[in-house]
């Protein structure tokens, strides 16, 4: 597998005479190889929009090397220009337009055969809308749209801000399936998403971002497995004695009202056979997986504080505040 995208240590600092200065990426580390359906995943303000823009060249960093397809961006950005395809800001189209229109003046415009529009619109789901003003579509249509116009010059590197802002749970099945084709067909993708259903549906990797730090990185099943507690829900008669039986037996468990939680076991059999050569018979044994939502919420401080609504950098208040550096630690995969 070889490097795609190589971002190391970006730092950007925005300076704005009301805000002062305000660090959007904070020493941010992304690697994505070749083949990858890459999720770039983090909440609102995170950084991952100005990472996107100081990869292309949009907005100069402060600090850090980056290469795209191996040349050093933003220097040697033109030379690979025409291999990849990226949809950062959400690109405007004119509504009076047709998307038939609008892909066939891109495709004149990049130099591209305008025989590709009718095989990006049938790519994005568009085929029998293609012929309909840009007006009339909803924001999933025109999301498609921008996916489309990216795809015209058959690029080798898709990246996408967002790509799924706007679809309904169908269009983001079909957004995936998109997504998996071109990866089949050797196109490797870095799509940002601040949805964490979007990414595990979609991305086989992820890179989780949070105030403009990466705090978890690898495969998606990787990242949820180093976050596995091994943990059981066990519905058993008498849960007290059961609870004695298996803290007895050196299993850590925690006594609720209709069932116990034990923490610690890889091999569900460990917890019915304690149980079960003393008589007691279990009924339900359902392992606790997390998901990336879960994930997501201990890395990024981001879960919802009771009595405060929750700001869009994910700032908490001080004692919420979790040290990123211990949460680096826990990350799986290189
Ligand atoms: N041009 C700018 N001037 C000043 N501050 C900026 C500018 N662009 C971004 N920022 C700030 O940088 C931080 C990161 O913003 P960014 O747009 O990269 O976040 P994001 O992760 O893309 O969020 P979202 O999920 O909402 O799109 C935010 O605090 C934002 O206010
Ligand atoms: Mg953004």
């Amino acid at each position: 597998m070889s490097a795609v995208i190589e971002i190391a240590g970006l730092h950007k600092t925005f300076h704005t005479l009301r805000q002062g200065r305000r660090t959007a990426v904070d020493g941010f580390d992304l690697l994505v190889e070749s083949g990858q359906v890459h999720g770039f995943l983090g909440p609102n303000g995170s950084g991952k929009t100005t990472t996107l823009r100081a990869l292309l060249g949009l907005v100069r960093a402060d600090g850090g090397r980056m290469s795209v397809l191996g040349a050093e961006s933003p220097g040697r950005l033109p030379e690979v220009a025409g291999r990849v395809g990226a949809i950062v800001e959400s690109p405007q189209f004119f509504a009076n337009f047709t998307a038939r229109r609008t892909l066939r003046l891109l495709a004149l415009a990049g130099g591209v055969p305008t025989t590709r529009v009718d095989a990006v619109l049938e790519q994005v789901g568009l085929r029998d809308r293609g012929d309909e003003r840009v007006r009339g579509y909803s924001l999933g249509m025109k999301q498609r749209l921008a996916v489309a116009s990216a795809l015209l010059k058959n690029p080798e590197l898709l990246i996408l801000d967002e790509p799924a802002n706007g679809l309904d749970p169908a269009g983001i099945r079909e957004m995936r399936d998109l997504m998996r084709s071109l990866a089949a067909a050797g196109v490797t993708v870095l799509l940002s998403s601040h949805i964490l259903a979007e990414i595990q549906l979609i991305c086989d990797h992820v890179t989780i971002i949070s105030r403009g730090r990466r705090v978890a990185h690898g495969r998606v099943d990787e990242v949820l497995a180093g976050f596995d507690q091994h943990e059981w829900r066990v519905g058993v008669a008498e849960p007290e004695r059961a609870a004695e039986l298996l803290a007895r037996a050196g299993v850590s468990v925690t006594v609720h009202p209709d069932h116990l939680l034990v923490a610690g076991v890889d091999d569900a059999e460990v917890i019915s056979r304690t149980l079960g050569e003393q008589g007691l018979w279990v009924r339900e044994l359902v392992p606790l997986r997390p998901d990336l939502e879960s994930v997501f919420l201990e890395l990024t401080g981001d879960a919802p504080h009771p009595a405060l609504p929750r700001q869009v950098d994910g700032t908490a208040p001080d004692d919420m505040v979790i040290d990123l550096d211990v949460r680096e630690s826990r990350e799986v995969g290189a």
